[in-house]
């Protein structure tokens, strides 16, 4: 953005608005009934339920562009291309990492209709029913496993046959899957070099192989579905949900809108009243007005921004930038979540071809030929295979467990320490998944690794789902324009650097095991031995990265709890705002998000509707 429109930007905010908004300036024909604030995974099916009433109008009002029919987000083997890109990444980076060899992290969110869904790895399965369970037992009623199912079924068509799945070990249960749903799910129709012989190290290792990941029990080695068309083409929450709907008349897409605050009013018995929303579209300053509500579907880094600006947080943190307090929520922005991701890569025997072959030009005009007229082969194709583990499987003498159970939570904020108690009781749950190994086809750039053009890679991606560090989000500046910090709190307890070092080993004798093991060259990263646990911590610091699924920071919970939003979405202390977006989450689940966030976004539209 110019520095011309930055200055009008910050001027028209400090000039037009320097109280909370109180003066009525907008005609009020155009006022929808909806304002829908980030055009991302959440906005964009609430956009389409809402308006599936033809008597209710939507206004979406979203940051980036339109993006249909672009090969970098359609085309699955080309999904990395778009990160970093401003085009289609916001490219948030955290604050220096202290314990992670004082790293900034990279912390991507997709930008433009349809948000992460354009720029994620398109892996959609869900964790056990265990942990919806526990979203509901943390004082959110409605919120359990059964609700969940009925809602995923309603948000996907899932096409495969039972033939291509065999092969792996797999029968999906019919009664888990959705049949008519918009977003397409489908089994992957090509299948990368890894997954054989993973799946047989795996047997041999005594891991069990899942034959439906999805049915509410996610403990084992599976192949994953992806939100991937029959034609091999992804499908986002802007070609589900809204491509098909976009010539309603009821709903209004502003693209290339940016949403800075609210206009808040007090005095409603019901709590503050929310008139609309001030947004930037090129260089104007606007305003928008909403007859019944406005939603923030901004995303799990935009949304408590956009609360913090309005006033509406915790008021020693936006007291002393000059903002008004409207509404003293001390939670927002606080109980910040994110996993621990890290990598490690290995060279390959002989000529076996991976996505990095396609840097030779014949195998990158043979797969593009493949693909165009079959849909199929590498480019048609995200990795595939995952395993989801308990942490006894790393953990076999309880060494972790029991340090883990002595872990002093005391000093974490209130929303932070309902959820790390329930973690604790989770240690010894053997339903709930706590490492999560991924198997990818490629090279990934990681400390000292060298990538030799002419060899293929194996890279493991290995996360930890529920670690104990707690981050946050806030605005340091009353400047709409500036990027909140994020602070991720990395490593910041001994429990999670040795549960990552256990798991290390574990993942390392995985990939040098067995059929797997026997396609490895040699170990590229780390590109030296790492002898004891300390060398081991050492590369874990320097490998850190996230693996992109904040949550948390708008969480669901009672509001004795530190929780920001009721079981209805509502923001505690307003009368007509809610917030639905991965934000909500309170506490984190072992499955990527997306699924979940269809299912929750779907769940939220018929609330909504009901007008609870
Ligand atoms: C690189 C990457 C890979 C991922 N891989 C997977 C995967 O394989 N499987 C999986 O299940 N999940 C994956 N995810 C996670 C998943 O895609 C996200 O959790 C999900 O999309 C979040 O949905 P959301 O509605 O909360 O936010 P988003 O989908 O991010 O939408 C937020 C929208 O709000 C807009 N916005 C923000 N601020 C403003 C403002 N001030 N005014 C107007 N608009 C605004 C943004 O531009 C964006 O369009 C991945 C995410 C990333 C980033
Ligand atoms: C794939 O199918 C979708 C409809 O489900 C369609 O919109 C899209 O254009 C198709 N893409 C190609 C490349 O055929
Ligand atoms: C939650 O767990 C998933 C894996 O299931 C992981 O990918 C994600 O990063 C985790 N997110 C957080 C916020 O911990």
């Amino acid at each position: 953005m110019c520095c011309r429109r930055l200055c009008i930007f910050r001027l028209a905010f400090a000039i037009a608005f320097p109280e909370p908004f109180t003066s009525k300036t907008m005609p009020s024909t155009s006022v929808p009934d909806y304002i829908i604030v980030g055009g991302g995974l959440c906005g964009l099916v609430l956009a389409a339920r809402l308006s599936e009433d033809p008597g209710v109008s939507v206004c979406v009002l979203e940051s980036g562009s339109e993006t249909f029919h672009d090969e970098n987000i359609d085309v699955p083997a080309n999904l990395a291309q778009t990160w970093g890109n401003p085009n289609y990444d916001w490219a948030f980076f955290s604050t220096p990492q202290k314990e992670a060899g004082a790293r900034p992290i990279f912390l991507p969110r997709g930008k433009g209709l349809g948000g992460s869904t354009l720029i994620n790895v398109m892996e959609l399965t869900r964790a056990s029913s265990v942990e919806y369970d526990a979203i509901e037992e943390l004082g959110n009623p409605g919120w359990n496993w059964n609700e969940f199912l009925k809602y995923f079924k309603k948000s996907e068509t899932f096409t495969y046959s039972p033939q291509e799945v065999e092969p792996y070990g797999m029968h999906f249960d019919d009664n888990a899957h959705g049949t008519d749903g918009p977003l397409k799910k489908t089994f992957p129709r090509y299948m990368d070099t890894l997954v054989q012989p993973a799946l047989q190290t795996a047997d041999t290792l005594g891991i069990r192989r899942i034959s439906d990941p999805s049915a509410g029990d996610n403990r084992g080695i599976f192949v994953a579905t992806k939100s991937i068309d029959t034609n091999a083409t992804r499908s986002s929450a802007a070609s589900a949900y809204y491509e098909p709907n976009k010539n309603r008349p009821n709903l209004n897409i502003l693209t290339g809108a940016r949403v800075g605050r609210l206009l808040t009013v007090k005095g409603s018995s019901s709590g503050i009243v929310i008139r609309g929303v001030e947004y930037l579209q090129g260089d104007a300053l606007k305003v928008l007005e909403a007859s019944k509500e406005v939603i923030l579907c901004a995303g799990s880094y935009q949304t408590p921004k956009i609360l913090e600006l309005s006033g509406i947080g915790d008021p020693s943190i936006i007291g002393k930038l000059g903002i008004p307090v409207v509404l003293d929520l001390k939670s927002v922005g606080a109980n910040h979540q994110d996993h621990l991701v890290y990598t490690f890569t290995f060279r390959l025997k002989g000529k076996l071809e991976t996505y990095d072959s396609m840097q030779e030009p014949e195998v990158a005009e043979r797969q593009k030929k493949l693909y165009t007229e079959e849909r199929t082969g590498l480019l048609s194709a995200t990795p595939s295979l995952f395993a989801f583990l308990p942490l006894r499987t790393v953990d076999k003498d309880d060494i972790i467990l029991d340090s883990a159970r002595k872990m002093k939570l005391e000093d974490a904020n209130t929303a932070a320490q309902k959820t790390l108690k329930l973690q604790q009781q989770w240690l010894v749950n053997d339903r709930i998944p706590w490492i999560d190994i991924n198997f990818i086809d490629r090279f990934m750039p990681g400390p000292g690794a060298n990538f030799e053009p002419g060899k293929a890679y194996m890279t493991i991606n290995v996360m930890l789902l529920h670690p104990f560090n707690r981050g946050s989000v806030h605005i340091t500046s009353p400047d709409p324009l500036q990027n909140p910090v994020i602070e991720l709190n990395a490593f910041d307890n001994d429990v999670d650097l040795a549960i990552s070092v256990e798991t290390y080993k574990f993942a390392r004798k995985f990939s040098t095991t067995g059929p797997l093991g026997a396609l490895v060259e040699e170990e590229i990263c780390p590109a030296t031995e790492l002898k004891t646990d300390d060398d081991i911590k050492e590369f874990l610091r320097q490998s850190l990265g996230s693996s992109f699924h904040p949550i948390g920071t708008v969480g669901m919970l009672p509001e004795k709890d530190g929780g920001c939003v009721d079981p209805s979405l509502k923001v505690y202390g307003t009368a007509n705002l809610r917030v639905v977006d991965a934000s909500i989450i309170p506490i984190n689940i072992s499955a990527h998000l997306q699924a979940t966030l269809y299912a929750i976004a779907e769940k939220a539209a018929d609330i909504i509707k009901k007008g609870v």
